[in-house]
């Protein structure tokens, strides 16, 4: 689920109190361990997925950052000219993010080989988004500023976050990643020709970068639905879906060259028991019978939601999903 860790789950909001306040959490590797694996105990998901955040990069790059309650992430010195880019700094993932990757080793060696963990980054144009604009935004409107009056220095910060993630999601497969996951959650703002100039290549480049060996890696573009081919082409091996298209049309469109994983509205979750396994049942029909779908939500779960209606979301995929796999598939 995404964002199967967090505001939701009433022992996430003890641990949240212990640590203080959300980044000092993702800086303490045996409380995110603690946050990373109670989903999995709670809820009984087949993956874990790091407890961390995308901004951790650029502040390893050199941005200060802090979250504020109600508010969300705060670069109080955002990214508006060359001077200011030209101070960010290429991070070593394993000094400046060493939290995380001693969060990995403590996953793994705790999950034991039960499932899977899932680590993960944010897309370099999301990225640039957020340190340009210094905090999240309906319209991102600095970020556009640059993208139409400064292109090649908009290219100069892409190129740079893009490297940067290259070493991290290195540095997080050597500490024992299993699978990896890029968040584009404003790739949607843009328009087709600029998706195509200033997102895809660097996905494209960030995913051909990678010393990845057998290591799926998931491209999740919010609101990207009508690039599911080009993304398809990217290297990924799953495409992370939101709600707004019929997965079984997706399925359509990129037939088995990659994966599917989604795609419930995460307001579906506001609901109860009888109506989620409703809407599960319809994305299970949608997709139809045969392998290559990981259920999800299409976007991050809401803080309000009710763990009783979470856990339903999981256990109606796991009572429902079985009739849509051959015996073969089911044994493999
Ligand atoms: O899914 C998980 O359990 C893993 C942890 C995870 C978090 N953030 C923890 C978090 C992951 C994978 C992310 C990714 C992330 N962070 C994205 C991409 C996915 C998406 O949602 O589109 C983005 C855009 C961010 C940036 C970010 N972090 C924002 C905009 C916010 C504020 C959101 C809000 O609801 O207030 C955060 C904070 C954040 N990251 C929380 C969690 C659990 C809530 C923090 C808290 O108050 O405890």
């Amino acid at each position: 689920m995404m964002r199967q860790a967090g505001r939701y789950l009433p022992e996430y909001q003890a641990i949240r109190a212990k640590a203080g306040d959300f980044l000092s959490l993702c800086q303490n590797p045996a409380l995110a361990t603690e946050v990373t694996l109670q989903p999995i105990d709670r809820l009984g998901v087949d993956a874990a997925i790091l407890f961390s955040d995308i901004l951790v990069v650029p502040q390893a790059m050199g941005m200060s950052l802090r979250f504020e309650e109600g508010r969300g992430p705060i670069f109080p010195d955002p990214l508006r000219d060359a001077a200011a880019i030209a101070k960010l700094t290429l991070p070593d993932p394993n000094t400046d993010l060493d939290y995380v990757m001693d969060t990995i080793v403590r996953v793994k060696d705790r999950l034991a080989g039960s499932v899977p963990l899932i680590g993960f980054c944010g897309a370099p144009w999301t990225l640039a988004a957020y340190m340009i604009e210094g905090s999240g935004s309906r319209d991102f409107g600095h970020a556009k500023t640059m993208l139409y009056t400064q292109p090649d220095l908009l290219h100069h910060l892409l190129d740079q976050v893009t490297e940067s993630l290259t070493l991290y999601l290195n540095a997080q497969v050597a500490a024992g990643a299993q699978a990896l996951q890029i968040f584009d959650t404003w790739g949607g703002l843009l328009s087709t020709p600029a998706f195509r100039a200033f997102s895809l290549p660097y996905l494209r480049r960030l995913i051909g970068s990678l010393n990845k060996g057998d290591v799926p890696v998931i491209l999740f573009v919010k609101g990207g639905g009508q690039w599911l081919e080009e993304l398809a082409d990217t290297g990924a091996g799953v495409l992370g879906l939101d709600w707004t298209i019929p997965i079984g049309a997706a399925r359509a469109r990129v037939g088995d060259r990659v994966a599917l994983q989604g795609n419930m509205d995460p307001g579906v979750l506001l609901s109860n028991p009888a109506t989620i396994q409703r809407e599960v049942q319809d994305i299970l029909l949608s997709y139809g019978p045969g392998s290559g779908h990981v259920m999800n939500l299409g976007h991050g779960i809401t803080p309000t939601v009710p763990v009783a209606n979470a856990q339903a979301f999981i256990t109606a995929t796991q009572e429902l999903s079985g009739t849509f796999h051959t015996h073969a598939e089911v044994a493999r």
